[in-house]
């Protein structure tokens, strides 16, 4: 038997899809890197599951560039990216196990298992497969048993609670189902079920006033900076209240994204300086990107010095597989004497 855990075990997985943003940031990363002193934190990079979608992206990105770009590069370089973005974020290597999941291959074998126990129809009912379908993705089998994956991903480190955005929720609610049918199979409380704690519900507005999403191309970068930062801060949409006039702090964007970084003082100040019509958008604009650089500012120089040492990065990664393991080998003891593979 195992002893309860003393702390609550979260476990949190991210794609290697692009470049993180300031909905990435505020939605999700914040709060993953604040729970690694509350918690045992397992946060992955996703890798494995990236692979659904890359060969679709290089493809599209290929189109864009005009210049042939491979998915086993981008992959490889996207990888690197989100480990450097969420190690220069904070992410401390010796209090969160931090990994990449193709690094610890047990997870694809749990995959297997769990898929003998999985019913088809459950899959068949998944959402994100449908959409993902529908965007033109290719149906491959990987893409239709991607939540299997993931099942296996936080039920082989028995993690708890499993931060995610709403979007991931209905892959939860298969993680519990899955986890409770394996239980009942094989007559052992193997797997705890797992619960999801929502992200953040803040909805970070884009540079056209929608949410802030890859998908819609609005995004501020969380490690844009200098002339292409200001060239996007600058194309935020507003309306075209004459500068002079007053101007409602509401429904702004800009203001919107500046409460993100102000005080609340510095929020009271912007807004009154908006209904007293002493500020202008371009004003309100000028004041958000020195906010950006401000926060942002050690971050990006954290990552310029991580990035300028691979070999660390990888070291890193290599030895949060390694803690990852011993729990994830712990888990498949289990798994094969429960199911008689040993
Ligand atoms: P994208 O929409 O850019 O593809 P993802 O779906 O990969 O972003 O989101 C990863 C995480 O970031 C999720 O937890 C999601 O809730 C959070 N997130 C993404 N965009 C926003 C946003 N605009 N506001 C708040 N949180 C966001
Ligand atoms: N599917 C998640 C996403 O697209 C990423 C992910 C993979 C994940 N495995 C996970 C998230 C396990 C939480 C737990 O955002």
């Amino acid at each position: 038997m195992d002893p309860t855990p003393k702390r609550q075990r979260i476990l949190s997985g991210v794609q290697p899809s692009g470049k993180l943003h300031l909905g990435n940031y505020f939605g999700a990363i914040k709060q993953h890197i604040e729970l690694q002193d509350q918690a045992d934190c397992y946060y992955f990079i996703a890798n494995y599951h990236a692979q659904t979608t890359m060969r679709d992206l290089a493809e599209k990105m290929s189109v864009d560039q005009n210049r042939k770009l491979k998915a086993a590069d981008l992959l490889r370089q996207h990888t690197l990216d989100v480990a450097l973005d969420y190690l220069a974020l904070g992410l401390d290597p010796e209090k969160a196990v931090f990994y990449r999941q193709s690094d610890v291959p047990e997870v694809a074998e749990l995959t297997w298992i769990l898929s003998t126990v999985t019913n088809m129809g459950l899959l068949e009912r998944a959402v994100s497969y449908k959409e993902k379908v529908e965007k033109g993705i290719e149906a491959s089998v990987g893409l239709f048993t991607y939540p299997v994956l993931m099942a296996a991903d936080i039920l082989i480190v028995r993690s708890n609670v499993v931060p995610v955005g709403k979007d991931q929720v209905q892959h939860l609610e298969m993680t519990a189902d899955i986890a409770g049918k394996f239980n009942r199979a094989f007559g052992k409380d193997i797997f705890p079920i797992p619960t999801y704690r929502l992200d953040k519900e803040s909805k970070v507005p884009g540079t056209d006033g929608q949410k802030m999403s890859k998908s819609y191309g609005n995004t501020i970068d969380i490690f844009a900076e200098g002339k292409p930062l200001e060239k996007t801060v600058m194309s935020i949409k507003t309306d075209s209240t004459p500068m002079g006039q007053p101007l409602n702090p509401e429904p702004c964007n800009v203001f919107a994204l500046y409460c993100l970084f102000a005080t609340p003082a510095e929020k009271d100040e912007l807004a009154a300086a908006y209904k007293a019509g002493t500020i202008g958008f371009g004003g309100a604009k000028k004041l958000l990107k020195e906010k950006i650089d401000a926060y942002f500012g050690p971050f990006r120089a954290k990552r310029k010095e991580l990035a300028a040492r691979p070999d660390t990065v990888e070291d890193i990664m290599r030895e949060g597989a390694r803690k990852a393991r011993i729990e994830t080998q712990r888990t498949m003891e289990k798994v094969y004497r429960a199911t008689g593979l040993r």
